[in-house]
């Protein structure tokens, strides 16, 4: 059913997805600055990063980024119906427990993805707007967080 907090997430995303790299590393670095713990589970050829910013210049890092704002793009494209996402987004949380996230963790990347919108859209993200995320947000948390069995 087509609702217009649909139009407030389809429009507000339209400015994000022009550079989704750039976004996506405004995302990054501030989750790194909220926790930083989350660091040591990127590792690529089991090295691990000396700093936040040491992580966010490696490609391997940045495919990471290019990954996380598709999945949020297959959201958005989805947002009147989610289910066709389940149990892509229920394997992907089982992919990330398997890397030892925890699923709390998930809800600091709630946060930073709210900062990101902010710091992308400014006076734009109005409290309808920053509403509609949270609650797409949480329902793709919701469908991943099946991939940790219930924790
Ligand atoms: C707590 C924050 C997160 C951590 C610590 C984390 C960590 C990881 C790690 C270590 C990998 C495997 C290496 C790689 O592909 O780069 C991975 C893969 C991936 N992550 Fe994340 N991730 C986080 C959040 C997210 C979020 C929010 C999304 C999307 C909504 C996401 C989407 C993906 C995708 C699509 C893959 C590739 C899975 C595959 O190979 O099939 N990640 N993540």
């Amino acid at each position: 059913m087509e609702r217009p907090e649909h139009e407030l997430i389809r429009q507000s995303w339209r400015a994000v997805s022009r550079s989704p790299l750039e976004h996506g590393t405004v995302l990054f670095a501030r989750l790194f600055d909220l926790e930083p713990g989350l660091l040591p589970l990127f590792q690529y050829n089991c090295r691990q990063f000396s700093s936040p910013e040491d992580c966010l210049s490696s490609p391997e890092f940045l495919d990471h980024i290019r990954k996380v704002m598709l999945v949020i793009d297959a959201a958005v494209t989805n947002v009147e119906d989610l289910s066709s996402l389940e149990e892509y987004l229920a394997s992907l949380g089982r992919k990330h427990r398997a890397v030892g996230v925890k699923l709390s963790s998930f809800s600091t990347v709630g946060e930073s993805l709210l900062y990101m919108l902010e710091k992308c859209l400014g006076p734009a993200f109005t409290p309808a707007t920053r509403a509609a995320w949270s609650q797409l947000y949480g329902a793709v948390v919701e469908a991943m967080s099946r991939g940790w069995g219930g924790e």
